[in-house]
């Protein structure tokens, strides 16, 4: 491609350090979609002949079948996928196929499909996201009354229900949607027309090719537009934080489906079993999703870094940022899938979290609480008196609601029986209603919120 100015040909090494064309291959679709829209606008503004164009045209289509029926073929010393597709176009149409790169240099070229693969990218993890929130709210909604433990530093504090533990999730998943969205809203302009680093001459029309291509508008600043990557790093970012989300689910599901915990029975299609222990069904996916968060924020830093020292404009480092962003893409959809399927198909042991909630004195709270209410005692020292009665209730071997009325008043005089509507798990939260409380009223609001907009069917 570059003949006139070289006397010998590339090393063996310098052509294996040079192709890219083993992972851009991906970017098939985008690179011929960018070249018919180049070689359209080209026509349209009588900068390419139409006889020339339609050549073209028609042998980016043959291409593209060719792609879908057999794969990119890969040739090294193609180096990578726009030098391929030309070298096949020249093949299909001879000499007019040398007009297509006319006002375009591969540094736009691959700055406007690395963009385009990037933005499927970011609607294919909304999608998922978005089938991810559909079954956290059907779960919710059946279990917006199951009570739990709810945990910190995972040890017992208050009851709370299994229904907004999940919405808990929801939202989590309802940010990364938003984080998504944003950096495709920024992401969302065409660098084609940019050429190699300062635009060019030719009278181009460079918002009939953006509009062409689904892009806001074109890039507003050639240099710019043919040198940053911050677009898949943004991607990245968004991506690392999606994934930490799904690790943290990962891991409860984890922790859940243990013997000690019993709270869950992970779905068979999502397990897996061990060689050896018979009994054993283990959490493969989940520790999987777990384990690929690291590797997707890994990504991230790997292109932060790639990027950290360049000048402008383009460099043969930008080469090295497709790699970790194809990896994490992928990565994260099957993150995104096997959580999904989790929440899905996984059977709670309701009864065995609501026992979980009652043998951990998660009502104390509620005892302090009453005695402020009822008794106008302050709170530190309703605090105070409610750990005595803790205590005793651990001596005893029994919860909270299993004193007798004589061991409280016992303990303090100013209670009485009245207390005990307040010391069960299901007072605990039923009495929870502050705005984004765990009472399963505001569950089954924040459950109905979600299937309005997630747009489920009643
Ligand atoms: N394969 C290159 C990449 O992915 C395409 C751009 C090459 N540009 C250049 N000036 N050598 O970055």
């Amino acid at each position: 491609m570059w003949g006139g100015r070289f006397a010998d040909g590339p090393s063996a090494i310098m052509r294996e350090i040079n192709a890219s064309i083993p992972f851009d291959k991906a970017l098939w679709r985008q690179d011929i979609a960018g070249s018919q829209a180049h070689v359209a606008m080209l026509a349209a503004q009588g900068i390419v002949s139409a006889e020339d164009a339609a050549a073209i045209a028609e042998g980016l289509d043959t291409i593209a079948a060719e792609y879908e029926r057999d794969g990119v073929p890969e040739d090294w010393d193609l180096e990578d996928i726009h030098m391929t597709v030309e070298s096949r176009l020249t093949e299909l149409v001879g000499p007019a196929a040398g007009r297509l790169h006319t006002a375009r240099s591969r540094n736009d070229q691959v700055a406007t499909d690395f963009r385009l693969w990037v933005r499927q990218a970011i609607d294919e993890a909304d999608a998922g996201l978005a089938s991810l929130q559909r079954a956290l709210v059907a779960r919710a909604g059946e279990h917006a009354d199951s009570i739990m433990p709810g945990f910190t530093h995972l040890q017992t504090a208050q009851p709370v229900t299994l229904g907004h533990h999940l919405m808990a999730y929801y939202e989590m998943v309802l940010r990364d949607r938003s984080r998504f969205a944003d950096a495709r809203a920024r992401l969302n302009e065409c660098p084609l027309g940019s050429a190699a680093l300062a635009g060019t001459g030719f009278p181009i029309d460079r918002d009939a090719t953006g509009e062409a291509l689904g892009f806001d508008r074109p890039t507003a600043n050639s240099l710019d537009a043919v040198s940053d990557r911050d677009f898949a790093v943004d991607y990245l970012f968004a991506a690392s934080q999606c994934a930490l989300h799904l690790s943290r689910l990962a891991e409860e599901m984890i922790v859940w489906a243990s013997q000690p915990f019993g709270f869950v029975r992970l779905p068979d299609t999502l397990s897996t079993g061990s060689s050896i222990m018979p009994q054993k069904k283990n959490p493969d996916a989940a520790e999987l999703v777990r384990g690929h968060a690291g590797r997707i924020i890994g990504c991230a830093t790997s292109l932060a870094i790639t990027m950290k020292g360049l000048p402008l404009a383009y460099s043969k480092d930008m080469q090295d940022d497709k790699p970790p962003v194809f990896e994490a893409a992928g990565l994260l959809a099957l993150s995104i899938a096997a959580m999904t399927g989790m929440v899905a198909d996984s059977a709670f042991d309701t009864a065995r979290m609501r026992q979980a909630a009652e043998l951990g004195y998660a009502t104390a709270t509620d005892l302090a609480d009453w005695l402020v209410r009822e008794a106008d005692i302050p709170f530190r020292e309703a605090h105070h008196v409610t750990g005595a009665a803790v205590k005793l209730a651990e001596q005893r071997g029994v919860a909270l609601d299993k004193l007798s009325l004589d061991d409280l008043t016992a303990i303090d005089e100013r209670i009485d029986a009245r207390v005990f509507d307040a010391l069960s798990v299901d007072a605990s939260v039923a009495a929870r209603t502050s705005y984004g409380g765990t009472a399963p009223e505001r569950v089954r609001e924040q459950v109905a919120a979600a299937r309005e907009a997630l747009g489920m069917e009643e």
